[in-house]
């Protein structure tokens, strides 16, 4: 059962200086990875080989936690050093027709690119919705015989959409789905076993810090995704000397050196943070935090392209102010000590479920601020 108090901690916990909202860039350290990671350092420079095992162990826990979140088995589940790799596991082992978004962060765009140009095997099946958004009717009218897997991210890190798991499971039958979950994972419910690949990192939402990624690979990926850029360390069993085995038949085929044991201690404890919360309740006190980033914006007419819908989005809220609001609108947020990402005149809200009453209140400060100088 998890107590209201869990959550009270994890609420707690948000301990950085107000005025951050850019929890889709960078998520600040919780306390507790920090303190794990100096703790966990410290064992590593005993020379004592249990200390080394012991901090080792966090790549089992970590696993573990991930697979928990997913509702999978610990087996399936490979750490990896950020999002891409484990995207770029999945990609550069498929054959046939990918459809993705034109939009989608580079992560997919250039990976998808360069396995297309390296291996003739693979064809790119781009679709540009105009809003941006991969919805089930958007993919549906791209596919072709020739699909054979779509890549989506839960969460776009420009709108801010969030994807419709189950819904485009339906859609594409039993191709295969490939998911980048950075923008989501942990902080909202996702159906992921309707995917067959999630990856994801843990230095944004999760604040765990770089390194600190990890894949899925469901039963169908792990039947169809060859593991082309699989290294020593994807077999079963030991240290291969002297003889070249085949990769593993598990996710683990998707490794290619050893893990980083702190980073995993960091994904560890960071995860534990969110199981013990529970996702559906960080889910809801995030979706109030983005509703009160959406009613400053409204109260001072700055368009918002994020859906309204609190199941269509998770953390991000981006505005999209008038051309000519743009620049005023991000200098009176950086006047007012907020941190936030602009790009391409649009500015990306990246609140978290411990954004604090004062960083909101600066916020409409910014925005009142910019609407009482603008010029209509
Ligand atoms: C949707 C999305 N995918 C991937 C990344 C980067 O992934 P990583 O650094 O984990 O490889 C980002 C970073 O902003 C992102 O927003």
């Amino acid at each position: 059962m998890i107590g209201v108090t869990d959550l009270d901690s994890y609420l707690a916990s948000f301990d950085g200086e107000p005025g951050y909202l850019d929890w889709a860039a960078f998520g600040p350290l919780s306390p507790a990875v920090r303190s794990e990671a100096q703790g966990d350092t410290e064992l590593l420079g005993t020379g004592r080989r249990t200390s080394i095992e012991l901090v080792g162990d966090h790549v089992r826990e970590a696993r573990e936690l991930v697979a928990e979140l997913i509702g999978t088995d610990a087996a399936q589940v490979v750490l990896q050093p950020s999002t891409t790799y484990g995207l770029m596991h999945a990609i550069y082992g498929l054959a046939g027709g990918l459809m993705l978004g034109r939009g989608e962060f580079p992560s997919l765009t250039v990976a998808a690119t360069r396995a297309s140009d390296a291996f003739g095997s693979l064809r790119l099946q781009w679709v540009e919705p105009a809003d941006g958004f991969m919805t089930p009717d958007v993919v549906r009218a791209a596919l072709s015989d020739d699909t054979r897997a779509v890549a989506v991210s839960l969460v776009d890190f420009r709108t801010g959409y969030r994807a419709d798991l189950s819904a485009l499971r339906e859609v594409i039958g039993d191709r295969l789905l490939i998911v980048d979950a950075i923008q989501g994972f942990g902080m909202v419910e996702a159906d992921y076993l309707a995917a067959d690949v999630v990856c994801g990192h843990g230095y944004k939402w999760l604040r765990a810090g770089r390194g600190t990624g990890f894949a899925w690979f469901g039963e169908r990926a792990l039947e169809r995704i060859a593991p082309v850029l699989s290294g020593f360390r994807g077999i079963d069993g030991d240290l291969p000397v002297d003889a070249v085995p085949a990769p593993s038949a598990s996710a683990q085929a998707f490794s290619i050196s050893g893990p980083d044991t702190l980073a995993a201690a960091r994904l560890a404890t960071a995860l534990r943070e969110v199981v013990d919360a529970g996702v559906g309740n960080i889910e809801s006190v995030l979706s109030a935090r983005t509703a009160d980033v959406m009613f400053f914006a409204d109260r001072y007419e700055v368009p918002v392209v994020t859906p309204r819908d609190a199941e269509r989005r998770a953390g991000i809220v981006t505005l999209e102010p008038a051309a000519q609001d743009a620049a005023p609108l991000a200098a009176s947020l950086a006047n007012h000590g907020l941190t936030v990402t602009t790009r391409s005149g649009r500015i990306r809200v990246a609140p978290h479920v411990g954004t604090g009453a004062d960083t909101l209140r600066l916020f409409g400060d910014a925005l009142a601020a910019f609407s009482s100088a603008r010029v209509w």
